[in-house]
């Protein structure tokens, strides 16, 4: 039977494959950023060697000749990965955008660009301050869509390119508590689905993949701006056990590198892509029931 998608009148148009070049991706000194960059140093190594790979088959159809991770401190980085070449790349300042831009264009034509690093923010509306606020939207918003703006130009020039976006799936399924962080994921998807259709004719895709809760660790890392003392200290504990749970529980890193190598490698890159915290159920419900309902799950899910 023919897939919906196909018969409708409206289908996604077919983009040229992306081969060889430089595969760029943010925030790659640990977590899903890490999982992204081992993936395709291990493409590119079965692809030199004729060796075996545990990355799915599909995914083997783009091999790229240099990969690029970044890190605010390349120098810190404890494990990194052969075949990787790290540059220093800070969100927060447009200046480091700027250099890491020119590094990374001088080193040949970008194929894919994977917008991965990002901040994990939790606290009350009330409590989050303004510096906190700023700071996040300048890495997880700003920041990825100045990066975006310096690849674009040249992927639209040679007619390929592949951006992803990496969202979170709280940007579709808001929680209390993640008010700004909810906002930054939902704000980068907001780019990518509208630009989507300017750079279509280009050959650029630009997808945004939301991954659910993943062990990453990322629970240590999470930046917090609460009084636990004050009137929402209680709650936002108990949100935040829970979510820490989730997220030790959750799917690995691995498993959402290749789900972000899905619109590098397919022939008609979907806009959004999701992974863990059962999203093939939860997206497919979420058309179905009230919003007021969803809402209502996630935050249970979560203890309040
Ligand atoms: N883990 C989850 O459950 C989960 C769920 C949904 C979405 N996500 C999203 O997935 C992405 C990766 O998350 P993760 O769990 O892998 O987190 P992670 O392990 O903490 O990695 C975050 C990366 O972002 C980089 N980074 C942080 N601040 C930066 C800045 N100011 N400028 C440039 N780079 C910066 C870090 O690099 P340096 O510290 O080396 O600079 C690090 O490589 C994030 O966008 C996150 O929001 C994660």
């Amino acid at each position: 039977m023919a897939k919906l998608s196909s018969i409708l009148p409206f289908p996604s148009r077919p983009l040229p494959a992306v081969k060889g070049g430089v595969a760029i991706v943010t925030g790659a000194s640990s977590g899903i950023g890490r999982a992204i960059v081992a993936a395709l140093a291990e493409l590119k190594n079965a692809a030199t060697t004729g060796g075996p790979s545990s990355v799915s088959a599909a995914a083997g159809t783009y091999v790229p000749d240099r990969i690029i991770g970044t890190s605010r401190n390349p120098d810190n980085i404890t494990d990194p990965v052969d075949g990787v070449e790290y540059l220093p790349l800070d969100l927060e300042d447009p200046a480091s955008i700027d250099e890491f831009a020119t590094r990374a264009l001088a080193l040949g034509p970008p194929t894919a660009l994977v917008n991965n690093a990002g901040e994990s923010q939790s606290g009350p509306l009330e409590e989050l301050t303004d510096d906190a606020l700023h700071r996040l939207f300048e890495i997880n918003v700003l920041g990825q869509v100045g990066v975006t703006k310096k690849i674009l130009p040249t992927m639209r020039q040679q007619g390929a390119g592949r951006i992803v976006m990496v969202g979170s799936m709280l940007g579709s399924f808001p929680l209390a508590y993640r008010s700004s962080y909810v906002a930054s994921k939902a704000a980068i998807k907001g780019f990518a689905f509208a630009a989507r259709r300017e750079v279509q004719p280009f050959g650029v895709g630009i997808s945004v993949v939301e991954p659910g809760s993943i062990n990453t660790g990322l629970s240590t890392r999470r930046t917090k701006y609460v009084d636990l003392q004050g009137p929402y200290g209680a709650e936002f504990t108990t949100m935040l056990t829970n979510l820490d749970n989730n997220e030790a529980n959750g799917i690995s890193a691995e498993r959402v590198a290749e789900e972000i190598l899905k619109p590098i490698t397919a022939t008609r890159p979907k806009p959004l892509y999701a992974t863990g915290s059962m999203a093939p159920v939860v997206f497919p419900l979420s058309r179905v029931l009230p919003t007021a309902t969803m809402h209502w799950l996630i935050n249970r899910k979560h203890g309040l």
